[in-house]
């Protein structure tokens, strides 16, 4: 199977309801009839909605950033996968280094989100990535494949086919800093080679591996060119239209 490169826009905190269905306007516009790449939007769940409804005659889908992974009942403040399901969400983003770091979350609760996720019918990008101090220790695999192992604990391999991977290393997230074309495509093919010794080699050679951390229209091409990148998690230069419309029409030729 040919792994269609997949771009998603991680909004994060940030826009008000106006600057949100302009931001989604612009893009849905902009994309129209993009068949080469899917992309999705995951805007904060106070505009999921609205998103959903901008996008809807267009070939770009709702994600959302986050879930809970209980079914419902007294969790004040959380958001079920049935939930997002309600509101048109096809993906969802599950154990983000921001979730990890400011949130507190196990890889135990990234396993159960993830396995919420599934039983609802949504798509989850798993995010597994190292910090600078990790990196310098030489410990960047042993980090990332643990995350990993734990992520998938128990989850079959029926199940991990709707898993989209996205590798973000911590230290470039927002910095800045991206990391060498080079280095990201050796943890990709890392990260095929453990989804291999998990699974299976047709699972690995089928499941999407996203880059992210800095991803900009200046850095994606080299990035997808790689031959283990199939896409991209894009943060701050998903906020803009013009330059998220830029990184989904990469120059690469597929
Ligand atoms: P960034 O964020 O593109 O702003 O570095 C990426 C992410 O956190 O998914």
């Amino acid at each position: 199977m040919m792994r269609k490169p997949i771009i998603a826009g991680n909004w994060k905190m940030n826009k008000g309801m106006k600057e949100a269905e302009e931001l989604a306007s612009g893009i849905v516009e902009g994309l129209q009839g993009e068949e080469e790449r899917e992309v999705v939007l995951c805007p904060p769940f106070t505009a999921l909605q609205r998103i959903g409804e901008i996008c809807l005659d267009s070939p770009i889908l709702l994600g959302a950033q986050n879930l809970f992974y209980e079914a419902k009942g007294a969790y004040t403040g959380e958001i079920s996968a049935s939930q997002l399901v309600d509101l048109g969400c096809r993906y969802v983003i599950v154990g983000h280094s921001e979730r990890r770091q400011y949130f507190g979350e196990t890889d135990q609760v990234i396993n159960k989100k993830l396995r919420a996720a599934i039983s609802a019918g949504l798509f989850p990008i798993l995010c597994v990535g190292e910090k600078e101090e990790e990196r310098e220790a030489g410990k960047e695999k042993e980090i990332v494949g643990h995350q990993l192992r734990e992520g998938l604990r128990g989850i079959s391999e029926e199940e991990a086919k709707d898993i989209v991977i996205a590798y973000e290393p911590v230290w470039a997230i927002g910095t800045g800093k991206t990391a060498l074309p080079s280095d990201a495509q050796g943890m990709h093919l890392f990260i095929r080679e453990l989804l291999r010794e998990i699974y299976n080699s047709r699972l690995a050679q089928d499941t999407r591996i996203q880059y992210g951390g800095s991803v900009k229209p200046d850095n994606i091409d080299e990035l997808m060119a790689e031959p283990d990148i199939d896409g991209a998690l894009v943060g701050g230069a998903s906020l803009e239209v013009d330059s998220f419309i830029r990184i989904v029409k990469l120059r690469t030729p597929l």
